[in-house]
C-alpha cells in the first residue's frame, strides 16, 4: 500500500454557504475591470459541469477505497456538489448582467465528451490534474489579496470560500488515484499522470484564455487590446498564471503530493476573518448519496 502524506488530523468541513445577494448584479463586479472580471467569469462557468464531472470520476472509485480515503470522498462530493450550487447561481447573476456564457459552457461539454469516452481510470487522472490546478490557484488566491483587490464583497467571499474548500480537500482526488493504480509500475503511473497533466494544462490554458476574451468582446474590448489587457492581468500584474507555475512544475517531480505542501496556514487565517455569524462552524450538511 502506498503511504499517503494528507495530514491524519485532516478535516474536511463542507461550509453550506450561499453567497448571492438580492439586488441587481453588477456587471463588472471585479474593480469595475473588464479582464479580471472576464477570467474569473470565464472560471466560474466551468464549475458547474466540472466540479460533477469530478464527483462522478472519483466517486467510481469510492466502494474500493479504504475507511478513510473513503470517507473523505464523501466529504469532497459534498463540498463539490455546494460549489456547483453556488457557482451556478453566480453564473446566473453574470446573465442577468448581461453575459452569454453558452459557448464556453458548451466548451467544456465538449472537452468533458472527450473525456468520458475513455476509461474511468482517464477521468480520475483528469480530476486528479485539475484539482492540483484548483488547489494551486485556490492558494494563491488566499494568500495574495491583490488577486481580489477590488471585488464586490460577496463575490470575493464566494471566491475565497470556495478557495478554502479546494485546499481542504487537494489530497482527496490523488489519493483516490494513488489507491486505483496501487498495482502499476511506478514508470507507467508517472507517465499517464504527466501525460494527462500536459494535455489538462494545455486546454485550460487555451480554454480559459478564449472564455475570457469571448466575455471581453461582450463587453467590446476587442483585438490586440484585448489580449494585451489580458495577458498583462494573468501573466504579469498581479500574475495568477505565473505565481502558479512553480506549484504547477512539481506536480511532475517523484514523490509528489498534494499535501507534500501544508498550506493549512491559509485555512486558519480565512476561518480567522470570517465575521461571527459566517464563522459558526458549518452545520452539517446532507452528505451527497453514497
Ligand atoms: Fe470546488
Ligand atoms: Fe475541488
Amino acid at each position: 500500500m502506498t503511504s499517503i502524506p494528507t495530514p491524519a488530523d485532516l478535516t474536511i468541513t463542507p461550509r453550506d454557504r450561499r453567497f448571492a445577494p438580492a439586488g441587481d448584479a453588477r456587471r463588472l463586479w471585479h474593480g469595475g475591470r473588464v479582464e479580471a472580471t472576464a477570467i474569473y467569469n470565464a472560471l466560474s462557468a466551468t464549475f458547474p459541469r466540472g466540479e460533477a464531472f469530478f464527483v462522478e470520476s472519483v466517486r467510481a472509485f469510492r466502494e474500493a477505497a479504504p475507511d478513510k480515503l473513503a470517507e473523505e470522498i464523501k466529504a469532497f462530493t459534498t463540498q463539490e456538489v455546494i460549489h456547483s450550487r453556488e457557482h451556478l447561481a453566480f453564473n446566473r447573476r453574470a446573465a442577468e448582467s448581461g453575459y452569454d456564457l453558452s459557448k464556453l459552457e458548451a466548451q467544456v461539454l465538449k472537452r468533458l465528451a472527450v473525456t468520458k469516452s475513455r476509461p474511468p481510470i482517464v477521468s480520475l487522472a483528469a480530476t486528479m490534474a485539475l484539482e492540483h490546478f484548483t488547489a494551486i490557484l485556490a492558494h494563491q488566491l488566499l494568500r495574495d489579496p491583490t488577486h481580489l483587490a477590488g471585488a464586490e464583497r460577496d463575490a470575493a467571499e464566494l471566491w475565497r470560500w470556495h478557495a478554502c474548500e479546494e485546499i481542504e480537500h487537494k489530497g482527496v482526488a490523488y489519493d483516490t488515484w494513488l489507491h486505483a493504480t496501487r498495482h502499476w509500475p511506478r514508470a507507467k503511473r508517472w507517465k499517464v499522470k504527466a501525460k494527462v497533466m500536459l494535455y489538462i494544462t494545455r486546454n485550460f490554458v487555451v480554454d480559459r484564455t478564449a472564455g475570457a476574451l469571448e466575455l471581453m468582446r461582450q463587453d467590446g474590448v476587442t483585438g490586440l487590446n484585448a489580449w494585451a489587457r489580458l495577458l498583462w492581468y494573468l501573466w504579469i500584474r498581479p500574475g495568477m498564471f505565473r505565481k502558479i507555475a512553480g506549484a504547477w512544475l512539481k506536480f511532475f517531480l517523484p514523490g509528489f503530493h498534494p499535501w507534500n505542501e501544508d498550506d493549512r496556514q491559509l485555512l486558519r487565517a480565512y476561518e480567522a476573518a470570517q465575521p461571527l455569524d459566517a464563522a459558526v462552524p458549518a452545520r452539517q450538511v446532507r452528505r451527497a448519496r453514497a
